[in-house]
């Protein structure tokens, strides 16, 4: 019998405590003792954590965030972090560590399984959705699912009062949540940082379909969108602040594009911001299923003591692929979805 760790670190999402649960009842099965360690890499560092039994983990399943809390703390970037970390993980007798986690957090991982051998293993999340080596990662329906009700609802509105509805959705730098979304709840314009629409097109777009009759449009902006113009000048991303390390946190292109609609053509503008909402509340069935066949993989990896992979989806299977693999290229959206956006739009 040994003792495992599992934290979640990065923003959370709903699907998170589905996890947690899966990793803790995974390697329950298997007479393991499992903590729960508080927000992120820090409560590693920090020895605070709390035990997970099976009834700690019951009826977390429906619940959205993270009963263990998160954090963007990064060992590797606070004086003698790792050191600590690492000092502490071996006096609390810990065998390993299965860390729940999107780039930066998985990115921590790989970093201290490659540098100083240390036992761990990844289970991806993030509404981006953009880690490589996963077909889709924890969190991502959920989000597409609360944009695209927001995207139903500002219809009603749009066609009522025949206004251009911008909507601006996260997914940093990437457009996975727009273009999912976009589609789904049948968007006008989705714009995204992969292939940035100029804006004089955007325009052009909305003035045919005024022309034909239709008299609102819906766009749809990923946060990590450009301004772009058709001579090929493109504006810097709109950001908001920096975070304790300088990552920047992106957002209010929203306005930026509406702005310009309303200076290109003339109608009426109006901006929704849908921020953390997207992030909050109970997950998806599907959610709630990917984060348990995700976790009880990471169980299984951590109690054969394979280290340094994460817990993935291929296709229809839950696969591991390394943690390197994982984080080495930020997974965007392939243009024949961003194509097939475009032909329904
Ligand atoms: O990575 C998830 C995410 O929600 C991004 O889509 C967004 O850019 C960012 O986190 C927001 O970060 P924070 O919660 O720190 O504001």
């Amino acid at each position: 019998m040994s003792i495992f760790g599992v934290l979640t670190g990065g923003g959370d999402c709903p699907g998170l405590n589905a996890a947690i649960r899966a990793v803790a009842r995974g390697l329950m099965a298997e007479d393991h003792d499992v903590v729960g360690i508080r927000d992120g890499w820090r409560g590693l560092a920090d020895a605070e954590m709390l035990p997970l039994t099976r009834r700690a983990v019951a009826g977390i399943l429906p619940r959205g965030g993270t009963i263990l809390g998160t954090s963007g703390f990064d060992p590797f970037r606070e004086e003698s972090g790792v050191e600590k970390l690492l000092d502490m993980s071996r006096s609390l007798d810990i065998e390993g560590v299965v860390a729940i986690g999107g780039e930066g957090s998985l990115g921590i991982a790989h970093r201290l399984y490659a540098e100083h051998g240390f036992p761990v293993v990844g289970v991806p999340k993030t509404i981006d959705n953009d880690l490589a080596g996963t077909d889709i990662t924890i969190g991502f329906d959920t989000a597409v699912h609360v944009c695209t009700e927001a995207i139903d609802r500002l219809h009603t509105t749009a066609e009522s009062h025949n206004r251009v509805m911008v909507v601006e959705v996260m997914g940093r730098n990437t457009g996975w949540i727009a273009v999912a979304s976009g589609v789904a709840g049948g968007a006008d314009v989705i714009l995204v940082p992969e292939v940035p629409t100029p804006i004089e097109d955007v325009c052009d777009h909305i003035r045919g379909r005024h022309d034909d009759g239709r008299d609102f449009s819906i766009v749809v902006v990923a946060e990590g969108y450009p301004l772009t113009r058709r001579s090929g000048e493109q504006e810097d991303l709109v950001i908001q602040d920096l975070d304790r390390y300088g990552y920047a946190r992106l957002g209010g292109i929203g306005r930026v594009v509406a702005d310009e609609i309303t200076r290109l053509t003339d109608f009426e503008t109006r901006v929704t911001v849908l921020g953390h909402v997207q992030r909050g509340g109970t997950p998806t069935a599907r959610d709630r299923l990917l984060a348990t066949r995700l976790g009880l993989k990471a169980a299984e990896l951590a109690a054969a003591g394979t280290w340094g992979r994460m817990a993935a989806v291929r296709g229809n299977e839950i696969v591991d692929v390394s943690l390197e693999e994982a984080i080495r290229a930020r997974r965007t959206v392939p243009a024949s979805w961003i194509a097939a956006g475009r032909v329904v739009a």
